[in-house]
């Protein structure tokens, strides 16, 4: 389903996708030229979930396009805390705003956001399904890095089962001829099956699952690593036994690729050691500063403002 917001990737044609980079790419190189397009327009940012990149960057985003920004980051200081519902809640706040960005724990809950309202709603990552914004900031960052987003293996490490960023990087890379993937997890943080049969399956796309890291470095273009997500474990036991399955260290880069890249949504945990921060492969940072771009490119499409 096409919404009039941004709730999965999956909505975006590659045109589309294409085109919001030309624009983000725009606006890094002539920031002033955007710097007053969304003047009069507000933001609300409702996050019933922790954030610290992806409510600052659309925060930060809708503020250089001389836009103004309203919203929460502790649902329980809301009416939230009295039981109102997501609904309610967004055709509220739709009374004060023209676009929201959401963050919830529950998936789904964006698209319900969306589906009461008739302003845009952009999914700021809903459970363990989605997070369309980052998988943007993750393809702007490849194209940036490396120039082109076909005819690259990529790996994604550690919590595939629970990382929303990785399956919506999958969903959004298939789309690009030549790309292949290798799965690096524990046995029970396995990619899900939805992901490799409705979307690798479904489009032919090559694909490995194995446990060690070390034997595939020599063959990506991108190591993707991700966090194991401790607050969608059910058991604490498992988290703790799991957490450290992988640990990015220097030393197990010696065998990577030259032009490789490191990317990371982020928060990181133990996953990457801050040793590795000094590679200039590690991109993970510049990966945040992109975040702000492409959602700036993003707020400028859903709003239907075109800057020349
Ligand atoms: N990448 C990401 O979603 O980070 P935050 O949880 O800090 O927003």
């Amino acid at each position: 389903m096409k919404t009039r917001g941004l709730i999965d990737i999956a909505e975006m044609t590659t045109e589309e996708l294409d085109a919001m980079m030309d624009v983000a790419l725009d606006i890094v190189e002539n920031p002033a030229k955007y710097a007053e397009s969304c003047k009069g327009k507000k933001l609300a940012t409702l996050f019933y979930e922790p954030s610290t990149r992806t409510r600052m960057s659309f925060e930060s985003a809708m503020l250089d396009l001389g836009g103004s920004v309203i919203g929460f980051s502790d649902a329980q200081s809301s009416s939230v805390s009295k039981g109102e519902s997501v609904a309610d809640t967004a055709r509220t706040v739709e009374c004060f705003v023209d676009v929201i960005a959401m963050r919830h724990p529950k998936e789904g809950a964006p698209l319900v956001a969306q589906m009461n309202v008739g302003i845009p709603v952009i999914n700021a990552g809903d459970g363990g399904h989605n997070h369309p914004t980052q998988t943007l900031t993750d393809l702007f960052t490849i194209k940036r890095e490396l120039g082109h987003l076909d005819n690259l293996v990529i790996g994604c490490c550690g919590d595939l089962k629970f990382g929303r960023t990785v399956h919506s990087l999958v969903t959004a890379m298939s789309r690009y001829p030549g790309v292949r993937f290798v799965f690096i997890s524990p046995e029970e943080l396995r990619i899900p099956e939805h992901v490799r049969s409705e979307v690798l399956d479904a489009h032919n796309i090559p694909y490995v699952e194995t446990t060690s890291l070390e034997d595939v470095m020599p063959e990506l273009d991108i190591l993707y690593m991700t966090r194991v997500q401790r607050e969608r474990f059910f058991n604490e036991a498992d988290y703790l036994r799991l957490r450290d399955s992988y640990i990015l260290t220097p030393d197990k880069l010696v065998t990577a690729k030259k032009e490789m890249r490191i990317l990371h949504p982020l928060p990181r945990v133990n996953e990457i050691s801050v040793a590795v921060d000094e590679d200039p492969r590690a991109a993970y940072f510049r990966q945040v500063r992109n975040g702000k771009f492409i959602r700036m490119a993003l707020f400028l499409k859903l709003l239907g403002i075109e800057v020349k």
